[in-house]
C-alpha cells in the first residue's frame, strides 16, 4: 500500500488514468458532465469506458456490486424510456417500432432475425415447437417467430414492454391471425416462478437475444433456464456481447446506473456447462478476440 492507500495496482491504473494516453477519456467524460446526451462514437465510448474503469479500479469500485436486486431492477426498467431526447411517449412508440427502423441498427435487426432463424433450423428447433424468449423487449421477435409457426412465450422485466408486446398480441386477433403467442412480466434470473407450473420442464428452446448481458445475475439465469427446458431442450444465446462491451458500456451504466457487462466467452460455456447442459456449440464468430458477439447453442442434458 502506498502513502494514497492504494495497492500498488491500483496505484497504476490512477497513475494511467491521469497519463497523456487518457486525455482523450478524461475530456469527453468532462464534456458529458455538461451534456448529460452527448452522443459518441463506438471507439470514443472504448476511451471514455476504460479511462472510468481505470479510474473506478484505483478507487477500488469496479468491478461494482449492485446489493439491491430491486433497485436495479427498477433502474433497468426506467432507463428503458429514457431515450436521449425524447420525451417517455416518443420513446414507448420508437421502441414498439422496433425493428423497423429505417437506419443500420434496424437493418442490423432484421439480418439478426434471418440469423436468429437459421441457428434454430442448425439446431433442429422448427415449428410448431415451445418457445421461450428472455428479455424480450416489447416483442417483436417473438410475434415474427410465432407468426412463422412456433409456439412463443416472450418474457421481460419492464411493464411497459409488456403493455407493447399485448399489443403485438392483440394486432395478431385483428388481422385473424391464430398464433400462439403470450408475454409474462418476470426477470430473467427466476423464469420458473412465473411460468404455470404445468409449463415448466416444457419449452423446446429458451433463447435470448442482445439480453443476458443486462441480467441481474447472469449465472442464476442460465440455471433457471436449465429448469424450465424440457431435457433435450436448446438454450440459444443470439448475439451478446464479448468482453470489450464491458468498456463501451461502462460510461452509460455509470450514468443510469443500471447493470450491463460484455461476457468472457469461456467463463460463459464453463457455467453452461456446469448448469446440466451438453458442451456448447459456437454458432458464429469462432474466433471472437474477445470483440466479436457471442452466438452460442447448448442442449440441455
Ligand atoms: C437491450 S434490450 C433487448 C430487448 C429485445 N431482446 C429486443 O431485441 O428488442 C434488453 C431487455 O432486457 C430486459 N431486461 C433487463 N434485465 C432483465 C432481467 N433481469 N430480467 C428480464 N429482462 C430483463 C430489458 O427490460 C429489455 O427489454
Amino acid at each position: 500500500m502506498n502513502r494514497n492507500g492504494k495497492q500498488p495496482l491500483q496505484h497504476l491504473a490512477w497513475s494511467l488514468s491521469k497519463s497523456c494516453f487518457f486525455r482523450e477519456g478524461r475530456r469527453l467524460w468532462k464534456e458529458n458532465q455538461s451534456n448529460s446526451q452527448l452522443s459518441l462514437s463506438k471507439f470514443q465510448k472504448v476511451i471514455v469506458g476504460a479511462y472510468l474503469i481505470l479510474q473506478d479500479f484505483s478507487e477500488g469500485i469496479f468491478p461494482p456490486t449492485f446489493e439491491d436486486q430491486q433497485k436495479v431492477y427498477d433502474r433497468e426498467i426506467s432507463y428503458s424510456l429514457q431515450w436521449p431526447g425524447l420525451s417517455v411517449e416518443d420513446s414507448f412508440e420508437v421502441a414498439q417500432m422496433k425493428p423497423f427502423w429505417f437506419s443500420s441498427p434496424g437493418f442490423q435487426y432484421l439480418s439478426d432475425f434471418v440469423a436468429v432463424s437459421s441457428c434454430l433450423k442448425k439446431i433442429n428447433v422448427t415449428p410448431s415447437m415451445k418457445l421461450l424468449e428472455l428479455g424480450c423487449g416489447t416483442g417483436w421477435m417473438s410475434e415474427f417467430l410465432a407468426i412463422m409457426g412456433f409456439e412463443v412465450v416472450g418474457s421481460t422485466l419492464s411493464p411497459h414492454d409488456i403493455r407493447a408486446a399485448n399489443m403485438r398480441v392483440e394486432s395478431l386477433k385483428v388481422k385473424g391471425f391464430d398464433k400462439k403467442l403470450s408475454f409474462i412480466q418476470t426477470p430473467m434470473e427466476s423464469i420458473e416462478k412465473s411460468l404455470e407450473n404445468d409449463s415448466i420442464g416444457t419449452f423446446d428452446c429458451i433463447y435470448v437475444y442482445e439480453a443476458l448481458h443486462h441480467a441481474y445475475n447472469w449465472q442464476q439465469t442460465i440455471e433457471s433456464c436449465s429448469t424450465c427446458l424440457k431435457s433435450g431442450g436448446w438454450l440459444l444465446i443470439c448475439n451478446e456481447p464479448n468482453l470489450i462491451h464491458t468498456m463501451v458500456s461502462y460510461r452509460v451504466s455509470v450514468l443510469s446506473e443500471t447493470h450491463e457487462i460484455g461476457f468472457n466467452r469461456s467463463q460463459l460455456i464453463a457455467h453452461i456447462e456446469k448448469s446440466g447442459f451438453r458442451k456448447p456449440k459456437i454458432l458464429k464468430n469462432r474466433i471472437g478476440f474477445g470483440i466479436f458477439p457471442l452466438w452460442i447453442a447448448a442442449q440441455k442434458r
